[in-house]
């Protein structure tokens, strides 16, 4: 495999990849040959380019992975894909749902395998969660309620390139961890959001920018200079939801919401019973009854379904984490690839592909498009 862009989410890619115990690393592309170099020392890879075309074109190279700033997702991808190597890009997928879709086509068309980090789909519960509603274990499910929530740009000297619409996209919040909460609400449930209504806000619309670079969740340092800057894009969103089997949901996001550090929770009410997953708590898996008292699944492979223990490597009480769950997910996405399997082919549940990434990009520009009617229901257009 070869990395383009290893700040905070790229050397968990790396990571991950490497407990599967069969596949190189072999580059990493940064900004500049130095600082390809130092990350290249850091992650123990054999070789550092200036640039992703040159590692492009490393014919050792068979699996790019993606984990630069929005704004390079799709000349990235597209590149990769157009020299026939397998693409796992990080979310979200492109910076609009017309970029999505040239990536979709682009990879449909040259057959490479393609995959996009929804990693909360390879948590062991969230896969129960999946199979227990598959199986009707809650009946018909009619709502589906959540959040994503954390705090790291809660104070206006908190900076990040996700807040500039030409590097993150017209969206932050949204399109940063909205995405990650549309797809895990639709994985789990087996619904798609058909409608939306979004009510977005911009907390702080004026932030200390600083001078010089800083990496995603870096605190601010005192001695660095800044300029003050508009933001134009939101830091906190609430919207309504409708699915494709009648139910209803709702979510909000936000980055602006102190104590929570990556809090995503999605809980889906059915006919019978409901489920509830939080990210923060991912070892437990609270399931609610109307007629008996309530349960909390604690992580424990003994206790989970067929379809879930493979996502769960320890016994009961050793906790599982954040990284698990995105190794989880490289294995299902290299297994596919090992096995010389076609894109087209099923695929482990874990593994999402430039399609679920497009529908995600789309979700969020049909909230965009809501807000800017005045919160009006606006239905998402898969183009
Ligand atoms: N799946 C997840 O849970 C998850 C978590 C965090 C971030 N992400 C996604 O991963 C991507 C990266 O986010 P991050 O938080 O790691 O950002 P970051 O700013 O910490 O890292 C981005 C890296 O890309 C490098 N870079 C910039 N331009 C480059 C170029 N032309 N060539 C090569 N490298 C270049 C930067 O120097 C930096 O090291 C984003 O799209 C983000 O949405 C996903």
């Amino acid at each position: 495999m070869g990395i383009v862009g290893a700040g905070f989410v790229g050397p968990h890619h790396v990571d991950a990849v490497r407990r599967l115990g069969y596949v190189d690393v072999i580059a990493v592309a940064g900004s500049s040959q130095a600082s390809a170099e130092k990350k290249a020392e850091a992650l123990g890879a054999r070789r550092a380019y200036a640039s992703y075309e040159a590692l492009l074109d490393d014919p050792d190279v068979q699996v790019v992975h993606n984990a630069t700033p929005n704004y390079l997702h799709y000349p990235v991808n597209a590149a990769a894909i157009a020299k026939g190597k397998h693409v796992i890009s990080d979310k979200p997928l492109a910076m609009t749902a017309a970029e999505g879709k040239k990536l979709l086509e682009q990879a449909t068309k040259a057959g490479i395998v393609h995959a996009v980090t929804f990693n909360y789909r390879g948590n062991p519960l969230v896969q129960q969660a999946r199979h227990a509603i598959k199986r009707g274990d809650i009946g018909k499910p009619h709502f589906l309620v959540g959040y994503y929530l954390q705090d790291w740009l809660l104070k206006d000297t908190d900076y990040s390139w996700r807040l500039e619409p030409d590097k993150g996209g017209a969206s932050s919040a949204l399109g940063d961890i909205g995405s990650h909460w549309c797809d895990l609400a639709q994985h789990v449930s087996g619904l798609r959001i058909t409608h939306v209504l979004g009510d977005i806000t911009t907390v702080l619309p004026k932030r200390k920018k600083p001078k010089g670079s800083r990496e995603a969740f870096a605190a601010a340092d005192a001695n660095q200079a800044f300029e003050e800057v508009d933001i134009k894009v939101e830091d906190l969103a609430s919207v309504l939801v409708r699915f494709d089997n009648g139910a209803k949901g709702s979510f909000s996001v936000g980055q602006v919401c102190a104590g929570h550090k990556n809090d995503c929770q999605l809980e889906v009410c059915g006919s019978t019973s409901s489920l509830r997953w939080r990210q923060e708590q991912q070892n437990e898996l609270w399931i609610g009854h109307r007629d008996k008292a309530n349960e909390v699944l604690a992580k424990d492979p003994s206790l989970l379904d067929d379809e879930a223990r493979r996502y769960a490597h320890l016994p009961g009480g050793h906790q599982e984490s954040w990284a698990d769950a995105f190794a989880n997910l490289m294995r299902d996405i290299y297994g596919f690839i090992a096995e010389g399997k076609k894109a087209s082919d099923p695929h482990p549940p874990a593994f999402a592909t430039f399609e679920d990434g497009y529908r995600a990009n789309c979700i969020v520009e049909a909230i965009l498009d809501s807000a800017r009617q005045g919160s009006a229901w606006t239905k998402v257009n898969y183009l």
